[in-house]
């Protein structure tokens, strides 16, 4: 199984390139953001909750978040790979994960983190903004999340750096563009089978 993360700000184009990266290998897209926004839509009190910290730039605390995705990644647990977007967002969430992946014999391959300039994230997150329907790209929720990235998430740079499974990539390209280089990273890291393997869904 390959598993990565997708690490970077708000607008770096996390969800973008887990979709290209999924429907070209195969491996199922795990976005925290979207499995929190998932059970705000049901409507429940624990929905509800998470509301609070998502509308206010705010982490939402782990035993949420945890539960959440696990409850998720329960559902995926013969894919050929996982891509972690916006998970993990803090040291202890990278922990956790790492024993969580270690137990099951299945660690992690490779932490790509895109890399864009701020005025440019400010553009994306604005021009989504029209049509996302996400109650957080709004200005000022938009400027404290930028601040919970950098003072919480950005620290798990070093913690990947350290271990050597980070890898930068320029994010300020056309989609395709960066797509093609992230690529480079995960065939490099690909066993011969696995590469088949991920591609047309074949497995020993
Ligand atoms: P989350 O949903 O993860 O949001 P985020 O990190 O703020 O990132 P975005 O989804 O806004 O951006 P993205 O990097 O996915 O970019 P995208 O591809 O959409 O988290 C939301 C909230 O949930 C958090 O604030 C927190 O409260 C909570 N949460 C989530 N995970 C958590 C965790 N682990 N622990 C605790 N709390 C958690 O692209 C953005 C726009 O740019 C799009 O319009 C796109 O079309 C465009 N675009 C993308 N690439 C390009 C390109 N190359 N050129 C031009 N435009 C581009
Ligand atoms: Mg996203």
């Amino acid at each position: 199984m390959f598993n990565m993360i997708l690490f970077g700000p708000p607008g770096a184009g996390k969800g973008t390139q887990s979709r290209f990266i999924s429907a070209h290998y195969g491996y199922v897209h795990l976005s925290t953001g979207q499995v929190l926004r998932d059970t705000i839509a049901r409507d429940g009190a624990s929905g509800q909750l998470i509301k609070k910290f998502i509308d206010r730039g705010y982490l939402v605390p782990d035993d949420i978040v945890l539960r959440e995705l696990l409850r998720e990644s329960l559902e995926h647990a013969d894919a050929p790979g996982l891509i972690f977007d916006g998970f993990p967002r803090t040291v202890h969430q990278a922990e956790i994960l790492d024993e969580m992946l270690t137990r099951k014999g299945m660690p992690l391959k490779l932490v790509v983190s895109l890399e864009v300039e701020k005025d440019e994230l400010y553009r994306r997150i604005m021009g989504r903004s029209v049509d996302s329907g996400r109650s957080d790209d709004r200005e000022e929720v938009i400027k404290q999340r930028f601040l919970t990235y950098e003072t919480e998430t950005l620290p798990l740079k070093s913690f990947y750096r350290q271990e050597g499974r980070l890898v930068e990539v320029s994010g300020m390209a056309p989609k395709q563009v960066v797509f093609e280089r992230i690529r480079k990273h995960i065939d490099a890291r690909l066993e011969p089978m696995g590469r088949e393997s991920s591609s047309y869904g074949i497995r020993e």
